[in-house]
């Protein structure tokens, strides 16, 4: 079949993946590919088990793949047929050198960009998809104009907002599709042609441009100010424990005014994910370098007080337990950074595990979608713990119940019967405040949510 366009994307993660699946989903006459240094995971996007789990994914998968939607290693190849180049590849936060433990690490972006260089023999658009700190595509322009080799590339930014979790929904129905691109005749062709692949299921008036650093940054500050909400109310709910007032009712009765909106304020033990922490961490290290350190002080703030929140949730189970857990069973509801997701990057439950050894608790941790990934964040760990499908098996003989990731499956459970194979006295600490408190109590468990007053026996 004669494709109009051909497309590649280089890196088939979390946002390669069902970004791509989409765009071939919605856009029969382009011809997506989609290629990845790691062979396995190529391998997962071409088998009938997908690398990640996301609902409605295998879906659209299922409908382009070999049609016009492929998954392979040869990237060079993937290159040199390529009209549009998506980048999608990680960009965690640096753990060596200078900004270390703050900026982004542009290694995987950099490499990406010299093989572009090395590999393409006609002009292409090239399209920041990862996420990036503001003037990245200056540098990727630098990369791609160091040789005197007469093609034209034009760099274009479009940060992906899907959230882990509703990725298709996300993708399917997007809130906007930001795509920036430099003011110049070439730098609006190149714009138009992107959006006229959106174009395909994406309203125009959703579509929105920008020059390349607005787009950069927006994304850094959309991850900042989503996270300062959960962080915002994360602060309050210790006032809330202090006070006898309820989280849950001072989050409804705010967030019912309409200025401030009811998403994003519901307490936790605290936000995860691959993106929150690395996004704000990169926003600090730029105002830091532009000398902006009252702007850096602020924003750092909201990561301070989600490590706060992971401690202090170990704290209360501690206090509540008798200032023990050596030797007790802790047993951990979900271990994903959230729902209907597997990904466990950044997860607050690995945080919380690795206190609960340290205070020398034995785990038996569950998880519908993530236990693989558990086992590999815990592997370096000294300690007994166990990792268990059945969240029955997982609780029977614990101590404690400790609720991390809002699956719906953890408020449907029949906790009568959890509690009758529980050690006594039998403590749940929902992390999410997901379940019922007052039945929970009422079958006799001594119960822990998320600034709200304790509901125990003794
Ligand atoms: N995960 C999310 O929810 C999300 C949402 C929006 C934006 N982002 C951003 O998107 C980017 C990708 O995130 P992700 O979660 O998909 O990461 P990921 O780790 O799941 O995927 C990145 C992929 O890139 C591959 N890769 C790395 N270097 C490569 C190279 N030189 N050539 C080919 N492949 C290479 C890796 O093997 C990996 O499979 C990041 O910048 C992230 O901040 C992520």
């Amino acid at each position: 079949m004669k494709f109009k366009k051909k497309i590649l994307c280089i890196g088939a993660g979390y946002v390669g993946g069902p970004t791509m699946a989409m765009i071939a989903y919605k856009c029969p006459e382009y011809k997506v590919n989609v290629v990845d240094i790691n062979p396995e995971r190529i391998s997962e996007w071409n088998s009938g088990k997908l690398p990640i789990y996301e609902p409605g994914l295998d879906e659209i998968v299922k409908a382009a793949r070999g049609r016009n939607l492929f998954f392979n290693t040869d990237i060079e190849k993937g290159i040199k047929e390529a009209d549009i180049i998506f980048v999608s590849v990680n960009t965690p936060t640096k753990k060596y050198g200078a900004g270390a433990g703050m900026a982004a690490d542009l290694q995987y972006w950099e490499k990406t960009a010299r093989q572009i260089l090395e590999c393409s023999e006609s002009p292409k658009i090239i399209v920041e998809k990862s996420t990036l700190p503001v003037k990245t595509a200056l540098a990727m322009e630098r990369i791609l104009t160091s040789t005197d080799n007469g093609i034209h590339f034009e760099v274009l930014s479009n940060p992906e907002f899907l959230a882990e979790g509703t990725a298709v929904k996300d993708l399917e129905n997007p809130d906007r599709v930001l795509i920036g691109s430099s003011q110049t005749e070439e730098g609006l062709k190149a714009r138009d042609e992107l959006i006229e692949i959106y174009e395909n299921w994406v309203p125009k008036e959703r579509i929105i441009t920008t020059n390349v650093w607005s787009s950069e940054l927006s994304k850094l500050v959309a991850n900042a100010f989503l996270a300062q909400r959960i962080s915002s109310i994360n602060a309050i709910s210790e006032l809330c424990e202090k006070t006898d007032a309820d989280i849950t009712e001072v989050s409804k009765a705010v967030g019912l005014d309409s200025r401030i909106g009811s998403k994003f304020l519901n307490a936790s033990v605290g936000f995860g994910g691959s993106c929150f922490q690395k996004d704000i961490l990169n926003l600090v290290y730029l105002c830091r370098h532009y000398g902006l350190d009252q702007v850096a002080d602020y924003w750092e703030g909201v990561v301070k007080i989600n490590d706060y929140q992971k401690d202090r949730f170990v704290l209360n189970m501690l206090k509540a337990m008798f200032n023990t857990l050596a030797g007790k069973k802790v047993c951990l509801f979900g271990f994903a950074f959230k729902a209907n997701t597997g990904d466990t990057r950044e997860s607050p439950a690995i945080t919380v595990s690795r206190k609960l050894i340290e205070e020398k608790a034995e785990l038996r941790i569950t998880d519908p979608e993530a236990l693989n990934n558990a086992r590999n964040d815990l592997k370096d760990i000294k300690g007994k713990i166990s990792f268990i499908e059945d969240p029955y098996e997982a609780a029977s003989g614990s101590h404690a119940i400790a609720i991390m990731t809002e699956w719906d499956l953890y408020s449907e459970l029949d906790y009568e019967k959890i509690f009758q194979s529980m050690n006594k006295p039998a403590f749940i600490f929902d992390g999410r405040n997901i379940a019922d408190h007052n039945k929970l109590f009422e079958i006799g468990f001594n119960v822990y949510g998320v600034g709200r007053p304790p509901l125990t026996h003794f």
